[in-house]
């Protein structure tokens, strides 16, 4: 490896990559840089119970406390599937299913109780251990499923609402709420409900940030003829972000190449989006260390859905180039950014973006591409009404999917005062050297813009 024209040794390369000591700083930076995001924010998870005869089970109940210890507001909803059957099994009793819902006799009303509370200790035990506190609760109101096209579905039932006082007081006193696949009626009549639409229930009701689906999957396999998985995506077979419009795509012209249960939870995900639910992630928890890495790096792991943040941005037209020029000027008269004309601006619109609400833009940034699959963040600027409500990090981030999109690799930046900023999302300091050749001749020493940079 090559350096300021002097050879590094591949282990002092390999010590520089990971930090003083070999702690992976990069890794720990990224971390930090989510800390504070997340704190009060509900994450609502959704375990399937095979994973609980799993070696690697009781780490990822340890990393969800660790969640909770940084301020996460963590709700439980386990699947009680297996162990239902298996309760099932030890007492003989049939149970019949009909397209993957289950229909729940009297008879095997009890035992699907037992194996829901089966589940529902086993976590209790875990989260103990852990020095957390779990809490079982009755806080669904179910309904019957009824008879569908002459098919009593029995004790199998529907949420009906979500009391959200009651968990919001459980969640306020420290609690992790632990929900069962049971909810009653209004007169006490107890039903067998679908786990994983109890999950998008609850995060719904609870406005939760993220939503995790943690089974023994990966992740929604690509469907290659839908033709919107980009190159990282076929090389590991997984989708690892889909919008709203992709998921709508896949359930309508593609559903028969994708199982059963992976249409049902992209159903699920899309309905939660739409529903204002921010993230929605099928994770294997079956792997050390995924949960922590899905929360905490930009990178991520299994598929992620999300719903279209990003409808209020747009390509720039000469139309916004007036309040384009009054947002930034604020910003130029504080030396924070460089004066532009309006006939500069002209120039180079192509790589502008808006965040326009109505007929107003909101904040704005320009993505230049150059050589070497790399790409420059600039004049990222949010009218100083409208700051702190995420605007900023939704320009960049659409502006880091659409480099990535485009097939670049490392996006770059110069910034004199805004470095924490973006740090805190995704970007590192890095020497002048990494720039292209030409703006490390241009760079003004005087200006001192420190460099960062982020790969995509
Ligand atoms: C930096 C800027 C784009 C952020 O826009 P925004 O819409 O307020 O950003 P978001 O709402 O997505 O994020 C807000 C978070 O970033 C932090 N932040 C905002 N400006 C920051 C700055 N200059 N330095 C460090 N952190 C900053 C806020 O404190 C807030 O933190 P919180 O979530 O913990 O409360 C906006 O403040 C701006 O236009 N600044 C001036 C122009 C500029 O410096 N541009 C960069 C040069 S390329």
């Amino acid at each position: 490896m090559e350096g300021n024209g002097k050879k590094i040794s591949a282990k002092a390369a390999r010590q520089a990559q990971a930090g003083m000591g070999g702690f992976p700083m990069q890794a720990i930076r990224e971390v930090f840089g989510y800390l504070r995001r997340y704190r009060d924010h509900v994450f609502v998870f959704k375990i399937d119970d095979l994973l609980m005869s799993k070696p690697l089970f009781s780490l990822l109940i340890k990393d969800i406390v660790l969640l909770q210890k940084i301020g996460v507001r963590i709700v439980l909803v386990p699947g009680a599937k297996h162990s239902i059957d298996k309760v099932l099994k030890t007492y003989k009793v049939n149970s019949t299913m009909k397209d993957d819902v289950r229909i729940t006799t009297e008879e095997a009303m009890p035992l699907v109780k037992l194996g829901a509370s089966n589940v529902t200790n086993t976590l209790i035990s875990l989260l103990t251990e852990n020095g957390a506190n779990g809490v079982v609760g009755n806080w669904v109101r179910a309904r019957a499923m009824g008879v569908l096209n002459g098919l009593d579905y029995q004790h199998t039932g529907r949420v009906e609402k979500v009391d959200v006082n009651l968990i919001n007081n459980m969640l306020e006193d420290g609690l992790i709420p632990i929900v069962p696949n049971i909810g009653w009626n209004l007169v006490g009549k107890d039903y067998n409900l679908n786990s994983s639409e109890l999950a998008v229930a609850i995060a719904k009701a609870l406005r939760a940030t993220k939503l995790f689906f943690i089974g023994g999957d990966t992740g929604i396999p690509v469907v290659a003829e839908a033709g919107f998985a980009d190159a990282g995506e076929k090389s590991t077979g997984f989708f690892s972000n889909l919008d709203l419009e992709e998921g709508a795509l896949l359930l309508k012209d593609f559903s028969s190449s994708l199982k059963s249960d992976h249409r049902e939870l992209v159903a699920l995900a899309m309905d939660a989006c739409a529903a204002g639910v921010d993230r929605v992630h099928f994770i294997n928890g079956s792997l050390d260390g995924i949960l922590l890495q899905e929360v905490f790096s930009s990178a991520g792991h299994g598929t992620m859905f999300y719903a279209n943040q990003y409808d209020k941005i747009r390509s720039a037209k000469p139309s916004d180039i007036p309040e384009i020029l009054r947002i930034m000027q604020p910003y130029v008269d504080d030396g924070i950014l460089v004066q532009r004309s309006a006939e500069m601006l002209a120039a180079e619109l192509d790589n502008f973006v808006v965040f326009k609400v109505d007929a107003t833009v909101h904040g704005c940034a320009g993505l230049k591409l150059h050589p070497d699959k790399k790409a420059e963040l600039y004049a990222v600027v949010v009218d100083g009404a409208y700051t702190g409500q995420g605007t900023g990090r939704k320009i960049v981030s659409y502006l880091l999917d659409k480099a990535r999109k485009a097939g670049v690799k490392n996006v770059f930046l110069l910034t004199t005062q805004t470095s924490d900023f973006f740090m805190r999302n995704g970007f590192r300091e890095v020497p002048l050297t990494v720039l292209p050749a030409d703006l490390q001749a241009a760079y003004n020493p005087d200006r001192n813009s420190r460099v960062l940079a982020v790969q995509v």
